[in-house]
């Protein structure tokens, strides 16, 4: 007997369709769950209903927070193209990273500004153990064993030029860079960074830091490959905030950053960093970017971090500046955004705002 036949309420009350003889609810043509008997509104009703059905959660763990660091001791330079962001010295970024610590963010990714003197065309200086950046991941760690360290591999920081790699008659040599960059995470890692996050887009390199590390010992060492990493006009005030701006002029970086048009490619790329040992991926810039985050999750399944850069961050604060926006809404939306495309972990220089913010509820 039918399931329906069984029902003895509906028995008695249910009208029935007089052709199929079915409740008239599931006859053919009469979708389940429309208007009326379906409100959509009504688990929109009230907050804790919102909160009980909500699809993506975001919350502290899920930031990284970038931050920059300089030399000097009580020195905090304000980036005038980030509002809110400063370069701090050492011993001032180990205490922004007790507050991360309090405030329950799991990482930190160090960015040094290198003294201008200290910059050569092949940026050398990257490879020195006491370069700020090596001593603040020595600083930090000491302070906050807990806290986990993220480091850039890239020479941009460390070069007159401002690009990534060695550069010989106006090119970017791959192969001559990688060989750099291994040395420059290896560095790192004996200074105590725990993810090694290659921001160059040089190819091959994933598997030759991989390879680096194994062979110093450090198999424990993670890596956080910018593997979709677009040539993106939104860098521009990181640039500011490093140092990189005014070396790298009118230059671009579109021979090896890949083009805003491409997500294929994109997809490429993430395949053959995984293929050579990353363990997270990261697509990058973010906002402009999320149907490259959604169908890297969609397609690998693997972690995959957001970065939402620093002229995203500047772009919020400038309006909300201006009150042309509730700058706290659309941050809470935008780090969302993130999450809801399948985001595992976001880069956010807002972390701490966001923290505060879902803290106050
Ligand atoms: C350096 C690097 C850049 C960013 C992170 N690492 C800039 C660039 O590639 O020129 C950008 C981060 C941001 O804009 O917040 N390779």
């Amino acid at each position: 007997m039918a399931y329906w036949r069984t029902c003895r309420m509906g028995e008695k009350t249910m009208p029935r369709d007089r052709e199929t003889e079915l409740p008239r609810y599931a006859a053919p043509g009469r979708p389940l769950g429309a208007y009326p008997r379906l409100r959509a509104r009504r688990n929109r009703r009230a907050g804790w209903t919102r909160a009980l059905v909500a699809e993506s959660r975001l919350g502290p763990q899920d930031f990284i927070w970038p931050l920059f660091v300089v030399d000097g001791e009580g020195v905090s330079q304000p980036v005038p193209s980030m509002p809110g962001v400063c370069r701090w010295s050492v011993e001032l970024l180990v205490e922004r990273v007790r507050e991360a610590g309090d405030a329950g963010i799991p990482a930190v990714a160090l960015f040094p500004y290198v003294d201008p003197a200290l910059k050569t065309h092949d940026g050398e200086h990257a490879l020195d153990p006491e370069n700020v950046v090596c001593r603040a991941i020595r600083a930090v760690k000491a302070a906050a064993p807990e806290m986990g360290v993220v480091c850039d591999v890239a020479l941009d920081p460390f070069t007159t030029h401002g690009q990534d790699g060695i550069v010989r008659d106006g090119q970017i040599l791959n192969d001559e860079t990688v060989h750099v960059l291994c040395e420059q995470a290896r560095v790192q890692v004996e200074a105590g960074c725990d993810v090694i996050a290659p921001s160059d887009m040089m190819d091959g390199r994933v598997g030759a830091i991989r390879d680096t590390l194994d062979a110093a010992g450090h198999e424990d060492a993670s890596i956080l490959a910018y593997s979709a990493k677009y040539a993106s006009a939104f860098y521009g005030p990181f640039r500011d905030a490093v140092g990189s701006a005014g070396a790298l002029g009118a230059a671009d970086k579109k021979t090896y950053q890949m083009d805003p048009a491409n997500t294929e490619e994109a997809l490429r790329e993430i395949a053959a960093d995984l293929a050579e040992g990353a363990d997270m991926v990261m697509v990058k810039p973010g906002l402009p970017y999320l149907d490259v985050i959604r169908r890297v999750k969609e397609r690998f399944g693997v972690p995959t971090v957001a970065y939402n850069v620093s002229g995203e961050y500047s772009m919020l604060k400038a309006a909300g500046g201006r009150g042309w926006l509730d700058y706290d809404l659309v941050l809470l939306e935008s780090l969302m955004a993130f999450k809801r495309a399948g985001a595992d972990a976001i880069l956010t220089y807002a972390a701490m705002e966001a923290c505060e913010l879902l803290a106050e509820g």
